[in-house]
Protein backbone atom coordinates (compact mmCIF):
# COMPACT_ATOMS: atom_id res chain seq x y z
CA UNK A 1 0.00 0.00 0.00
CA UNK A 2 1.24 3.70 -0.41
CA UNK A 3 0.03 6.91 0.14
CA UNK A 4 -0.09 9.84 -2.12
CA UNK A 5 -0.82 13.11 0.04
CA UNK A 6 -1.75 16.68 -2.25
CA UNK A 7 -0.90 19.85 -0.20
CA UNK A 8 -2.85 22.12 -1.64
CA UNK A 9 -3.69 25.27 -1.10
CA UNK A 10 -7.02 25.25 0.62
CA UNK A 11 -6.53 22.05 2.43
CA UNK A 12 -4.87 18.46 2.08
CA UNK A 13 -5.90 15.36 0.15
CA UNK A 14 -4.76 11.69 0.47
CA UNK A 15 -4.76 8.86 -1.11
CA UNK A 16 -4.67 5.40 -0.66
CA UNK A 17 -3.79 3.46 -3.54
CA UNK A 18 -2.06 -0.52 -3.87
CA UNK A 19 1.14 -0.81 -5.27
CA UNK A 20 -0.84 -1.27 -8.83
CA UNK A 21 -1.98 2.24 -8.14
CA UNK A 22 -5.65 1.22 -7.58
CA UNK A 23 -7.84 3.38 -5.38
CA UNK A 24 -8.29 2.02 -1.66
CA UNK A 25 -9.68 5.28 -0.06
CA UNK A 26 -8.86 8.95 0.47
CA UNK A 27 -9.60 11.65 2.78
CA UNK A 28 -9.53 15.32 2.81
CA UNK A 29 -8.87 17.97 5.70
CA UNK A 30 -8.82 21.79 4.80
CA UNK A 31 -7.10 24.61 6.05
CA UNK A 32 -6.92 28.63 6.04
CA UNK A 33 -5.04 31.33 4.34
CA UNK A 34 -4.45 34.59 5.89
CA UNK A 35 -4.58 37.82 4.18
CA UNK A 36 -3.05 40.20 7.23
CA UNK A 37 -2.44 42.84 4.69
CA UNK A 38 -3.58 43.21 0.95
CA UNK A 39 -1.51 41.06 -1.69
CA UNK A 40 -0.41 38.63 1.40
CA UNK A 41 -1.37 34.94 1.29
CA UNK A 42 0.40 33.22 4.33
CA UNK A 43 -0.48 29.53 6.05
CA UNK A 44 0.84 28.18 9.00
CA UNK A 45 3.13 25.08 8.56
CA UNK A 46 1.70 23.34 11.72
CA UNK A 47 -1.61 23.05 10.04
CA UNK A 48 -0.49 20.81 7.11
CA UNK A 49 1.26 18.63 10.22
CA UNK A 50 -2.30 19.08 11.49
CA UNK A 51 -3.83 18.15 8.65
CA UNK A 52 -1.74 15.05 7.91
CA UNK A 53 -2.77 14.20 11.26
CA UNK A 54 -6.35 14.33 10.38
CA UNK A 55 -6.58 12.94 7.04
CA UNK A 56 -4.39 9.56 8.10
CA UNK A 57 -6.34 8.86 10.88
CA UNK A 58 -9.35 9.04 8.89
CA UNK A 59 -7.75 6.89 6.59
CA UNK A 60 -6.85 4.51 9.65
CA UNK A 61 -10.12 4.20 10.91
CA UNK A 62 -11.90 3.61 7.23
CA UNK A 63 -9.16 1.40 6.20
CA UNK A 64 -7.22 -0.21 9.28
CA UNK A 65 -6.01 -3.13 7.32
CA UNK A 66 -4.42 -1.51 4.39
CA UNK A 67 -3.04 1.51 6.14
CA UNK A 68 -1.05 -1.08 8.34
CA UNK A 69 0.83 -2.15 5.61
CA UNK A 70 1.28 1.14 4.18
CA UNK A 71 5.57 0.67 2.52
CA UNK A 72 5.75 4.15 1.56
CA UNK A 73 4.21 8.03 1.28
CA UNK A 74 4.65 11.07 -1.02
CA UNK A 75 3.53 14.60 -1.32
CA UNK A 76 2.55 16.85 -4.18
CA UNK A 77 2.56 20.53 -3.10
CA UNK A 78 1.98 23.75 -3.96
CA UNK A 79 5.18 25.64 -5.51
CA UNK A 80 7.35 28.72 -4.34
CA UNK A 81 6.06 28.98 -1.33
CA UNK A 82 8.49 30.11 1.69
CA UNK A 83 8.88 27.91 4.92
CA UNK A 84 11.78 29.98 6.71
CA UNK A 85 13.92 27.64 9.84
CA UNK A 86 16.09 28.53 12.34
CA UNK A 87 19.51 26.94 12.94
CA UNK A 88 17.04 24.59 15.94
CA UNK A 89 15.05 24.01 12.98
CA UNK A 90 11.93 26.18 14.22
CA UNK A 91 9.67 27.78 11.83
CA UNK A 92 10.60 31.30 11.72
CA UNK A 93 7.35 32.82 10.60
CA UNK A 94 4.19 31.94 8.43
CA UNK A 95 4.86 30.12 5.33
CA UNK A 96 4.57 32.75 2.76
CA UNK A 97 2.49 30.79 -0.44
CA UNK A 98 2.86 31.53 -4.19
CA UNK A 99 -0.14 33.46 -4.65
CA UNK A 100 1.70 35.78 -1.89
CA UNK A 101 2.29 39.30 -4.42
CA UNK A 102 4.11 41.67 -1.70
CA UNK A 103 7.62 41.37 -3.49
CA UNK A 104 6.74 42.06 -6.60
CA UNK A 105 9.20 44.86 -6.70
CA UNK A 106 12.14 42.66 -5.65
CA UNK A 107 11.30 40.02 -8.37
CA UNK A 108 11.51 42.62 -10.98
CA UNK A 109 14.62 43.77 -9.76
CA UNK A 110 15.81 40.30 -9.55
CA UNK A 111 14.67 39.42 -12.92
CA UNK A 112 16.45 42.34 -14.47
CA UNK A 113 19.56 41.03 -13.18
CA UNK A 114 22.10 39.54 -15.75
CA UNK A 115 22.02 36.07 -15.32
CA UNK A 116 19.15 35.55 -13.77
CA UNK A 117 17.08 33.80 -16.58
CA UNK A 118 19.49 32.43 -18.36
CA UNK A 119 20.08 29.83 -15.44
CA UNK A 120 16.61 29.71 -13.78
CA UNK A 121 15.22 29.51 -17.46
CA UNK A 122 12.16 31.22 -16.30
CA UNK A 123 10.94 35.05 -15.72
CA UNK A 124 11.43 35.69 -11.61
CA UNK A 125 7.38 36.14 -11.28
CA UNK A 126 6.40 37.82 -7.94
CA UNK A 127 5.12 34.95 -6.27
CA UNK A 128 8.09 32.50 -6.71
CA UNK A 129 10.36 32.29 -4.07
CA UNK A 130 13.94 34.30 -4.11
CA UNK A 131 12.23 37.65 -4.27
CA UNK A 132 10.19 36.69 -0.56
CA UNK A 133 13.96 36.14 0.69
CA UNK A 134 14.90 39.71 -0.65
CA UNK A 135 11.58 40.89 0.93
CA UNK A 136 12.29 39.11 4.27
CA UNK A 137 15.63 40.80 4.27
CA UNK A 138 14.47 44.75 3.65
CA UNK A 139 11.34 44.46 5.77
CA UNK A 140 12.19 41.59 8.40
CA UNK A 141 16.17 42.22 8.83
CA UNK A 142 16.19 40.32 12.28
CA UNK A 143 14.31 37.20 11.19
CA UNK A 144 16.40 37.07 7.79
CA UNK A 145 19.35 36.98 10.21
CA UNK A 146 17.90 33.91 11.57
CA UNK A 147 17.53 32.14 8.22
CA UNK A 148 19.15 28.69 8.50
CA UNK A 149 17.37 27.14 5.94
CA UNK A 150 15.01 28.46 3.57
CA UNK A 151 12.33 25.37 2.54
CA UNK A 152 9.25 24.64 0.10
CA UNK A 153 5.71 23.70 1.81
CA UNK A 154 6.14 19.71 0.97
CA UNK A 155 9.81 19.36 1.60
CA UNK A 156 9.48 20.60 5.35
CA UNK A 157 6.13 18.19 5.72
CA UNK A 158 9.34 15.69 4.54
CA UNK A 159 11.60 16.98 7.52
CA UNK A 160 9.26 16.79 10.02
CA UNK A 161 8.11 13.51 9.12
CA UNK A 162 11.94 12.10 8.73
CA UNK A 163 14.30 14.58 10.28
CA UNK A 164 15.90 15.27 6.75
CA UNK A 165 16.40 18.62 5.03
CA UNK A 166 16.00 17.72 1.40
CA UNK A 167 13.68 19.02 -1.50
CA UNK A 168 13.71 17.65 -4.89
CA UNK A 169 14.02 19.36 -8.61
CA UNK A 170 10.63 19.99 -9.77
CA UNK A 171 9.81 21.95 -6.64
CA UNK A 172 13.31 23.55 -6.46
CA UNK A 173 12.63 25.04 -10.14
CA UNK A 174 10.51 27.42 -9.02
CA UNK A 175 12.82 29.21 -6.74
CA UNK A 176 14.70 31.33 -8.70
CA UNK A 177 17.87 29.52 -6.87
CA UNK A 178 18.29 26.10 -9.49
CA UNK A 179 20.51 26.09 -12.15
CA UNK A 180 17.29 23.92 -13.72
CA UNK A 181 19.26 22.95 -16.95
CA UNK A 182 21.68 21.74 -14.97
CA UNK A 183 19.48 20.10 -11.73
CA UNK A 184 21.62 21.93 -9.08
CA UNK A 185 21.69 25.34 -6.60
CA UNK A 186 23.34 28.00 -8.66
CA UNK A 187 25.81 29.92 -6.14
CA UNK A 188 24.88 32.62 -8.68
CA UNK A 189 21.40 32.70 -8.42
CA UNK A 190 21.74 32.56 -4.66
CA UNK A 191 24.05 34.97 -4.30
CA UNK A 192 21.76 37.31 -6.33
CA UNK A 193 19.15 37.50 -3.62
CA UNK A 194 21.32 37.40 -0.89
CA UNK A 195 21.16 33.59 -0.20
CA UNK A 196 23.91 31.08 0.34
CA UNK A 197 23.82 27.37 -0.59
CA UNK A 198 24.19 26.23 3.26
CA UNK A 199 20.76 27.74 3.79
CA UNK A 200 19.80 25.26 0.46
CA UNK A 201 18.24 21.92 1.60
CA UNK A 202 19.98 18.68 -0.05
CA UNK A 203 18.61 18.11 -3.69
CA UNK A 204 16.80 15.23 -4.79
CA UNK A 205 15.16 13.25 -7.72
CA UNK A 206 11.24 12.94 -6.84
CA UNK A 207 11.40 9.23 -6.88
CA UNK A 208 14.20 9.57 -4.52
CA UNK A 209 13.84 8.22 -1.10
CA UNK A 210 14.23 10.56 2.32
CA UNK A 211 14.10 8.54 4.72
CA UNK A 212 11.85 5.93 7.33
CA UNK A 213 9.30 8.17 8.63
CA UNK A 214 11.19 8.79 12.45
CA UNK A 215 9.55 6.28 15.13
CA UNK A 216 8.13 8.78 17.53
CA UNK A 217 5.77 10.55 14.21
CA UNK A 218 5.04 6.94 13.44
CA UNK A 219 3.79 6.17 16.45
CA UNK A 220 1.74 9.54 16.54
CA UNK A 221 0.36 8.88 13.48
CA UNK A 222 -0.07 5.40 13.30
CA UNK A 223 2.06 4.30 10.48
CA UNK A 224 3.58 1.58 10.17
CA UNK A 225 7.48 1.56 11.72
CA UNK A 226 9.89 2.01 8.75
CA UNK A 227 7.30 3.37 6.24
CA UNK A 228 9.62 5.38 3.49
CA UNK A 229 8.85 9.31 2.29
CA UNK A 230 9.63 10.00 -0.90
CA UNK A 231 10.71 13.39 -1.85
CA UNK A 232 7.36 13.95 -4.33
CA UNK A 233 7.30 16.96 -6.33
CA UNK A 234 5.51 20.48 -7.69
CA UNK A 235 1.86 19.89 -7.97
CA UNK A 236 2.19 20.22 -11.86
CA UNK A 237 5.12 18.22 -12.03
CA UNK A 238 2.97 15.62 -10.27
CA UNK A 239 -0.47 15.72 -11.74
CA UNK A 240 1.94 15.50 -15.10
CA UNK A 241 3.20 11.84 -13.31
CA UNK A 242 -0.98 11.14 -12.59
CA UNK A 243 -2.00 11.57 -16.25
CA UNK A 244 1.24 10.31 -17.78
CA UNK A 245 2.55 12.87 -19.33
CA UNK A 246 6.41 12.48 -19.06
CA UNK A 247 7.81 13.16 -22.36
CA UNK A 248 7.98 14.88 -25.51
CA UNK A 249 4.74 14.95 -27.29
CA UNK A 250 2.77 14.31 -24.29
CA UNK A 251 0.71 16.68 -22.01
CA UNK A 252 -2.38 18.32 -20.68
CA UNK A 253 -4.84 21.00 -20.63
CA UNK A 254 -6.37 21.80 -17.41
CA UNK A 255 -9.37 24.02 -17.43
CA UNK A 256 -9.44 25.00 -13.56
CA UNK A 257 -9.35 28.28 -11.79
CA UNK A 258 -6.42 28.58 -13.83
CA UNK A 259 -5.48 27.30 -16.52
CA UNK A 260 -2.94 25.26 -17.50
CA UNK A 261 -0.69 24.15 -20.65
CA UNK A 262 1.86 21.70 -19.94
CA UNK A 263 3.97 19.44 -22.24
CA UNK A 264 6.81 17.13 -20.93
CA UNK A 265 10.06 17.51 -22.18
CA UNK A 266 13.20 15.27 -22.53
CA UNK A 267 15.94 18.40 -22.41
CA UNK A 268 15.72 22.00 -20.74
CA UNK A 269 14.91 24.42 -23.68
CA UNK A 270 13.65 27.59 -21.53
CA UNK A 271 12.43 30.42 -23.45
CA UNK A 272 11.82 32.78 -20.92
CA UNK A 273 10.68 36.02 -22.31
CA UNK A 274 7.55 34.19 -23.82
CA UNK A 275 6.20 34.08 -19.80
CA UNK A 276 6.58 30.31 -20.68
CA UNK A 277 7.53 27.95 -17.13
CA UNK A 278 10.44 25.83 -17.76
CA UNK A 279 10.61 23.64 -14.93
CA UNK A 280 12.53 19.92 -13.91
CA UNK A 281 10.27 16.58 -14.16
CA UNK A 282 9.19 15.23 -10.69
CA UNK A 283 11.62 12.41 -12.64
CA UNK A 284 15.05 11.91 -13.52
CA UNK A 285 16.41 13.53 -16.46
CA UNK A 286 13.34 15.14 -17.78
CA UNK A 287 12.06 18.73 -17.57
CA UNK A 288 8.39 19.93 -18.66
CA UNK A 289 7.22 23.15 -19.41
CA UNK A 290 3.78 25.22 -19.52
CA UNK A 291 2.32 28.10 -20.05
CA UNK A 292 -0.57 29.92 -17.80
CA UNK A 293 -3.88 31.60 -18.47
CA UNK A 294 -4.51 32.72 -14.34
CA UNK A 295 -8.23 33.20 -15.42
CA UNK A 296 -9.72 30.33 -16.85
CA UNK A 297 -13.07 28.91 -14.93
CA UNK A 298 -12.39 31.73 -12.66
CA UNK A 299 -13.62 33.96 -15.80
CA UNK A 300 -16.91 32.09 -16.19
CA UNK A 301 -17.41 32.28 -12.55
CA UNK A 302 -17.21 35.48 -12.74
CA UNK A 303 -20.09 35.32 -15.76
CA UNK A 304 -22.23 33.14 -13.15
CA UNK A 305 -22.07 35.64 -10.44
CA UNK A 306 -22.77 39.11 -12.10
CA UNK A 307 -25.67 37.23 -14.55
CA UNK A 308 -26.70 35.14 -11.65
CA UNK A 309 -26.94 31.77 -13.90
CA UNK A 310 -24.57 28.78 -12.62
CA UNK A 311 -21.66 28.22 -15.11
CA UNK A 312 -22.71 24.73 -15.92
CA UNK A 313 -26.02 26.90 -16.71
CA UNK A 314 -23.93 29.48 -19.14
CA UNK A 315 -21.67 26.24 -20.85
CA UNK A 316 -25.25 24.44 -20.76
CA UNK A 317 -26.90 26.89 -23.06
CA UNK A 318 -24.56 26.35 -25.63
CA UNK A 319 -25.78 22.61 -26.40
CA UNK A 320 -23.12 20.06 -27.41
CA UNK A 321 -22.28 21.28 -31.21
CA UNK A 322 -19.68 23.56 -31.93
CA UNK A 323 -20.71 26.76 -33.60
CA UNK A 324 -18.17 29.59 -35.64
CA UNK A 325 -16.52 31.80 -33.39
CA UNK A 326 -19.15 34.58 -32.46
CA UNK A 327 -18.64 38.35 -33.10
CA UNK A 328 -18.48 39.30 -28.90
CA UNK A 329 -14.51 39.03 -27.90
CA UNK A 330 -13.87 38.40 -24.62
CA UNK A 331 -10.39 38.95 -23.05
CA UNK A 332 -9.48 37.14 -19.99
CA UNK A 333 -7.41 38.97 -18.30
CA UNK A 334 -9.48 39.14 -15.11
CA UNK A 335 -6.01 38.64 -13.12
CA UNK A 336 -3.56 39.68 -15.02
CA UNK A 337 -1.72 37.46 -17.25
CA UNK A 338 1.08 34.98 -16.90
CA UNK A 339 1.89 33.35 -20.42
CA UNK A 340 2.79 35.33 -23.19
CA UNK A 341 2.32 38.94 -21.76
CA UNK A 342 3.90 38.43 -18.27
CA UNK A 343 1.89 41.19 -17.26
CA UNK A 344 -0.13 41.51 -13.69
CA UNK A 345 -1.88 44.81 -14.23
CA UNK A 346 -3.23 44.01 -17.15
CA UNK A 347 -7.38 43.65 -17.24
CA UNK A 348 -9.96 41.97 -19.24
CA UNK A 349 -12.18 42.91 -21.78
CA UNK A 350 -15.36 42.47 -23.55
CA UNK A 351 -15.65 43.90 -27.05
CA UNK A 352 -17.96 44.58 -29.84
CA UNK A 353 -21.01 44.19 -27.35
CA UNK A 354 -24.59 44.41 -29.58
CA UNK A 355 -27.75 45.70 -28.08
CA UNK A 356 -28.66 41.97 -29.19
CA UNK A 357 -26.06 40.29 -27.02
CA UNK A 358 -27.19 38.23 -24.23
CA UNK A 359 -25.65 36.14 -21.58
CA UNK A 360 -25.23 33.00 -23.54
CA UNK A 361 -23.36 35.17 -25.78
CA UNK A 362 -21.23 36.35 -23.59
CA UNK A 363 -20.70 33.10 -22.33
CA UNK A 364 -19.30 31.50 -25.73
CA UNK A 365 -17.27 34.94 -25.54
CA UNK A 366 -15.77 33.93 -22.51
CA UNK A 367 -15.08 30.30 -23.56
CA UNK A 368 -13.60 31.35 -26.61
CA UNK A 369 -11.73 33.89 -24.74
CA UNK A 370 -9.96 31.29 -22.27
CA UNK A 371 -9.58 28.92 -25.50
CA UNK A 372 -7.48 31.94 -27.70
CA UNK A 373 -5.69 32.62 -24.70
CA UNK A 374 -4.39 29.13 -24.17
CA UNK A 375 -3.63 28.59 -27.71
CA UNK A 376 -1.47 31.59 -27.23
CA UNK A 377 0.15 29.22 -24.46
CA UNK A 378 0.30 26.73 -27.12
CA UNK A 379 1.93 28.77 -29.53
CA UNK A 380 4.57 30.14 -26.71
CA UNK A 381 5.40 26.58 -25.41
CA UNK A 382 5.91 25.69 -29.82
CA UNK A 383 8.48 28.25 -29.74
CA UNK A 384 10.57 26.49 -26.87
CA UNK A 385 10.58 23.24 -29.66
CA UNK A 386 7.95 21.54 -27.49
CA UNK A 387 5.80 19.32 -29.71
CA UNK A 388 2.06 18.48 -28.03
CA UNK A 389 0.80 15.71 -30.32
CA UNK A 390 -2.80 15.67 -28.75
CA UNK A 391 -3.51 17.07 -24.95
CA UNK A 392 -5.91 14.89 -22.11
CA UNK A 393 -8.52 17.36 -20.53
CA UNK A 394 -8.81 18.03 -16.86
CA UNK A 395 -10.00 20.52 -14.41
CA UNK A 396 -14.02 21.81 -13.94
CA UNK A 397 -14.16 22.88 -16.94
CA UNK A 398 -13.55 19.82 -19.20
CA UNK A 399 -17.02 18.66 -17.91
CA UNK A 400 -18.15 20.91 -20.91
CA UNK A 401 -17.99 19.28 -24.16
CA UNK A 402 -18.36 22.09 -26.05
CA UNK A 403 -15.90 23.58 -24.37
CA UNK A 404 -13.80 20.52 -25.24
CA UNK A 405 -14.56 20.38 -28.66
CA UNK A 406 -13.96 24.26 -28.67
CA UNK A 407 -10.46 23.99 -26.93
CA UNK A 408 -9.74 20.96 -29.81
CA UNK A 409 -10.75 23.35 -33.02
CA UNK A 410 -9.06 26.32 -31.21
CA UNK A 411 -5.97 24.24 -30.41
CA UNK A 412 -6.01 22.01 -33.57
CA UNK A 413 -4.79 19.29 -31.61
CA UNK A 414 -7.36 16.10 -30.61
CA UNK A 415 -8.23 16.46 -26.72
CA UNK A 416 -8.71 13.50 -25.08
CA UNK A 417 -11.38 12.92 -22.24
CA UNK A 418 -10.40 10.88 -19.15
CA UNK A 419 -13.31 8.63 -17.87
CA UNK A 420 -14.22 9.01 -14.45
CA UNK A 421 -11.23 8.46 -11.68
CA UNK A 422 -8.57 9.58 -10.26
CA UNK A 423 -5.82 11.07 -12.35
CA UNK A 424 -4.73 14.10 -10.40
CA UNK A 425 -1.83 15.06 -8.05
CA UNK A 426 -2.40 12.98 -5.14
CA UNK A 427 -2.56 9.54 -7.39
CA UNK A 428 0.85 11.18 -8.60
CA UNK A 429 2.54 11.34 -5.43
CA UNK A 430 1.26 7.87 -4.81
CA UNK A 431 2.66 6.86 -8.01
CA UNK A 432 6.26 8.70 -7.36
CA UNK A 433 6.24 6.67 -3.84
CA UNK A 434 5.81 3.89 -5.66
CA UNK A 435 8.93 3.93 -7.72
CA UNK A 436 10.86 5.22 -4.89
CA UNK A 437 10.18 2.26 -2.69
CA UNK A 438 9.92 -0.57 -5.45
CA UNK A 439 12.89 1.05 -8.08
CA UNK A 440 10.07 0.50 -10.47
CA UNK A 441 10.36 2.56 -13.76
CA UNK A 442 8.26 5.45 -14.10
CA UNK A 443 7.42 4.75 -17.73
CA UNK A 444 5.80 1.60 -16.17
CA UNK A 445 3.88 3.24 -13.42
CA UNK A 446 3.15 6.40 -14.82
CA UNK A 447 0.62 5.43 -17.29
CA UNK A 448 -2.21 7.43 -19.15
CA UNK A 449 -5.79 7.40 -18.03
CA UNK A 450 -8.47 5.28 -19.62
CA UNK A 451 -10.03 7.32 -22.10
CA UNK A 452 -13.45 8.07 -22.41
CA UNK A 453 -13.68 10.13 -25.58
CA UNK A 454 -11.25 11.92 -28.04
CA UNK A 455 -12.52 14.96 -29.82
CA UNK A 456 -10.85 16.09 -32.90
CA UNK A 457 -10.47 18.97 -34.53
CA UNK A 458 -13.74 20.01 -36.61
CA UNK A 459 -11.53 20.90 -40.04
CA UNK A 460 -14.15 23.27 -41.01
CA UNK A 461 -13.99 25.64 -38.50
CA UNK A 462 -10.31 25.62 -37.80
CA UNK A 463 -9.88 28.54 -40.57
CA UNK A 464 -12.54 30.92 -38.95
CA UNK A 465 -10.90 30.04 -35.33
CA UNK A 466 -7.27 30.86 -36.42
CA UNK A 467 -8.63 34.16 -38.33
CA UNK A 468 -10.32 34.69 -35.11
CA UNK A 469 -7.32 34.00 -32.78
CA UNK A 470 -5.41 36.16 -34.58
CA UNK A 471 -8.67 39.07 -33.99
CA UNK A 472 -8.08 38.24 -30.58
CA UNK A 473 -3.90 38.17 -30.48
CA UNK A 474 -4.38 42.28 -32.30
CA UNK A 475 -6.56 43.12 -29.34
CA UNK A 476 -3.90 42.78 -26.33
CA UNK A 477 -1.62 45.98 -27.17
CA UNK A 478 -4.87 47.92 -28.14
CA UNK A 479 -6.91 47.36 -24.95
CA UNK A 480 -3.44 47.52 -22.94
CA UNK A 481 -2.65 51.09 -24.47
CA UNK A 482 -6.33 52.14 -23.21
CA UNK A 483 -5.69 51.38 -19.96
C1 LIG B 1 2.86 27.24 -10.63
C2 LIG B 1 1.95 27.81 -9.61
C3 LIG B 1 0.86 26.97 -9.09
C4 LIG B 1 1.09 26.73 -7.63
C5 LIG B 1 -0.18 26.52 -6.85
O1 LIG B 1 3.84 28.13 -11.08
O2 LIG B 1 2.10 28.93 -9.20
O3 LIG B 1 0.71 25.79 -9.79
O4 LIG B 1 1.97 25.65 -7.47
O5 LIG B 1 -0.92 25.49 -7.22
Amino acid sequence: MFIGLDLGTSGLRALLVTETGDVVGQAEAAYPAEHPHPGWSEQDPADWIRALGTVLTELRAAHPEAMAAVKGLATSGHMHGAVTLDAGGAVLRPAILWNDTRSHAEAAELDATPGVRDLSGNIVFPGFTAPKLVWMARNEPELFARVATAMLPKDYLNLWLTGRATSEMSDAAGTSWLDVGARAWSDELLAASGMRADQMPELLEGSDVVGPVLPERAAELGLPEGCLVVAGGADNAVAACGIGALGEGQGFVSLGTSGVLLAGRDGFAPRAESAVHTFCHAIPGAWYQMGVVLAATDSLNWLGRITGESPAALTGALGDDLQGPGPVRFLPYLSGERTPHNDSVLRGAFLNLDIATDRTAMAKAVMEGVSFALRDCLDALKGTGARLDRVIAIGGGARSLYWCKLLATVLDLPVDRPEAGEFGAALGAARLAICGVTGADPSAVMTPPAIAETIDPDPTLVPAFAEAQARFRGSYPQVKELQ
